[in-house]
Formats: C-alpha cells, structure tokens, sequence
C-alpha cells in the first residue's frame, strides 16, 4: 500500500475514533431516561400528607435565586412570593449581577477571569448557581419559577435536578448539600468547556446551560455514584403541572437580549438542534472525504504518466480494470492525464493502466 494512502487511513482512524469518543456521551443522552435515579413518586408525601417523615433533611433550608439586580421585574414577583411565603423558615438569597462577582471573587478566584470573560449575561446566571450550590448548599430556583408546595421533602436527598423531556436535565431547579461530589465537578469543569460554537445559543446551551450540565451529569454517572453521591432525579409530574408538583411554571422568561425568544426555543429544543447538527457533520464530512479522494486520485494520476511500462499484455486482460477506472476517475481528470499522455509520446494509455495495477 502506499504510503500516502496509509497515513491518511490512520489519521482519518484517529479523527474517527476521537469523534466518536467526544460524541459517545451526547449520543448515550438520547436514550438516557434517567430511571435509575428518579425520585419516584412513591417516595414523596403528598402535599398535606399525614405521614411523618423519618428522612432527615440534609440540604440545608436555604432558597437561591439569580437576576441582574434588586429589581425584579412585575412578571416574576409573584412567583418568587410565592416560594418566599410558603418558606418562611428558610433563607432566602437572591445573587445579583454584583453580588455574584463579589462572590466568585472571595472564594472562587481562580474562575473569575472566565466568569468575567463570558459573553453572554445568562452564563454568568448559569454558572453562578452551581458554584452557590457548591459552596452554601440549598435549593435554586429559576426566577420564572413558582413554588406551589414546601420543599421540605426534596431535602431529604443529597442532590437533586430536574429531568426535562424528552432527554437530559435542566439547571432551572436543583439542589444540592454543600460541597457534593456533582456540583464540585461541575464547577470544577466549566472551564473546560468555556468554548465558543459559532451561535450563541449553542454556546450558551453547552458552555453553561442545561446541555452542559447534561452532558456532565451523565458522565458522572458512569463513575456509579456511592448513595451520598447520588444525583436523584426530579420527573416531570412532580416538576409541575399536578396538584402534587413542587413548581409552577409562569410564562416570560429570565432571558434578556433581542434574541431571547429564539434563544429559550433552542433551549428547549437542544435535542433535536443537536441531531441536527450531528447530520449536518456528517455531510460536511462526507464532502470533506469526497474531495480528499477526488485531489488523491489526481495526485495519483500524475505520478503513474511516469511510470514507462512497456506495453506487453495483450489488450483483453486490461480491458476490463480499464473501463472500472474509468468509471471511477471523473472525466476531467482522465482527459487530463491523457492529453499529457500524448504529449509525452509512447507513454499510452495501456501503460498508465499498468502502473496503477502495480500499485
Ligand atoms: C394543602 O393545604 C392547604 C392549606 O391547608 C391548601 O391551601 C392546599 O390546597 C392543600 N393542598 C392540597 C394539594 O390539597
Ligand atoms: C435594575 O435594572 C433596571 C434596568 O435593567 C433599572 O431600571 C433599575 O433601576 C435597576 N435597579 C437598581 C436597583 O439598580
């Protein structure tokens, strides 16, 4: 085989694999269900249930939420009342622009140049609640959400985070106890995945957003969590909806900027963009390929015009690999092989073919 051929066939191997491994977790999210760590309905008291619970309530009783500054708009001050109100023993914390960055300043240093360098306002919001669930513990509540029964119960498990449908997990509801093995890789890896994708919602989506935490979250799971590292998962029944949920949801959205409606639709379609962004590789891909095999050939055809190989088999055992060549090499390339071919003198097109036989 020849060496060109060889090298291309171990760098494309290379490329191939490393594709397939960074892809690997993103393609194992679409099946993912999450049924081996959802908090299963059985499991919760009803909203005004006469069980006791026995569970201990390890997240500590404190409510984070996040916006731009004090002013919380009209739209969402209904909600976050009614979290405040059906919590009046918890702490409630609410992490402005400037508070967070004071935050991430005094004890989280080495990540204040990315979180300064972030583009988009909303990964500054996205970030800033895994590193309070980190460091303080707690429940995070996205401002557009409402609460329409006490959380009491969900702080009976280490961590916590909404599944969303039909694959992966949100960030706009979670909790956490502090210092949780999850919550310590997320924001030890964000980072790591501080990269720029072209458009800004996929940059947002799988810089900061729920692909991103998506993305790790199933990752850790490979690890098999002891018990207190577990991530238990909150389905969608009890995310909102029913008269059992723990939410409800209030149209608007946190989400600033002229864009933002296209942003939030993206955002729940991050599946079916990512699928189409697998295909529209795929065929870039193939393109790539095609074209490396077309600019192979020609480089190929020049090198066998200078192969002289007398012509000394007979006509009819080249025949047929002549015509399968000439099936394969487009017809520009042959013309131009030949037209060379003939102005050399004696190199025919019997000698050419020989030469690529040799090969
Ligand atoms: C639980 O009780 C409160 C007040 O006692 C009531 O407002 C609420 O509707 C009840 N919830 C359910 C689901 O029955
Ligand atoms: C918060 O920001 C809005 C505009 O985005 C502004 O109107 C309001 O005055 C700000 N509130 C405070 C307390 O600075």
């Amino acid at each position: 085989m020849r060496r060109g051929l060889l090298i291309f066939l171990v760098v494309n191997l290379l490329l191939l694999s490393f594709l397939v491994r960074s892809v690997s977790t993103l393609l194992s999210l679409l099946i993912e269900d999450a049924a081996a760590d959802a908090i299963h309905r059985a499991e919760l008291p009803s909203p005004n249930s006469s069980l006791i619970e026995h569970r201990p309530q390890i997240i500590p009783k404190i409510i984070h939420q996040t916006y731009k500054n004090e002013t919380i708009p009209e739209v969402w001050r209904e909600a976050q009342r009614s979290c405040i109100d059906l919590h009046p023993d918890y702490e409630y914390i609410l992490w402005t622009n400037e508070k967070s960055r004071d935050f991430i300043a005094a004890e989280y240093p080495w990540f204040l140049d990315t979180f300064d360098g972030y583009k988009y306002p909303i990964q500054r919001a996205d970030s800033i609640r895994y590193f309070v669930l980190a460091h303080y513990g707690g429940t995070y509540i996205d401002l557009d959400d409402g609460c329409n029964r006490r959380l009491d119960p969900l702080l009976a498990y280490p961590a916590w985070v909404r599944r969303t449908v039909p694959t992966g997990i949100s960030n706009d509801a979670m909790g956490s106890v502090p210092q949780h093995p999850f919550f310590l890789r997320v924001i030890e890896l964000l980072q790591l995945y501080d990269r720029h994708w072209m458009l800004p919602y996929i940059t947002v989506m799988y810089s900061t957003g729920p692909l991103f935490l998506s993305v790790i979250w199933k990752e850790y799971m490979l690890d098999k969590p002891i018990e207190s590292g577990r991530v238990r998962i909150l389905m969608q029944d009890e995310y909102n909806k029913f008269s059992w949920s723990f939410f409800t949801h209030h149209t608007g959205n946190s989400w600033h900027g002229k864009d933002a409606r296209l942003i939030f639709w993206m955002g729940q379609h991050w599946m079916f963009l990512t699928f189409l962004g697998f295909v529209l590789a795929g065929i870039v891909g193939f393109c790539f390929w095609w074209t490396y095999g077309r600019v192979m050939l020609l480089g190929a055809q020049y090198r066998y015009r200078y192969t002289k190989v007398p012509a000394i088999i007979s006509p009819s055992r080249l025949s047929s690999p002549t015509r399968r060549s000439r099936l394969t090499v487009p017809t520009l390339l042959r013309r131009v092989s030949f037209k060379e071919d003939e102005e050399l003198g004696g190199i025919t097109e019997t000698s050419y073919e020989l030469g690529r036989r040799d090969d």
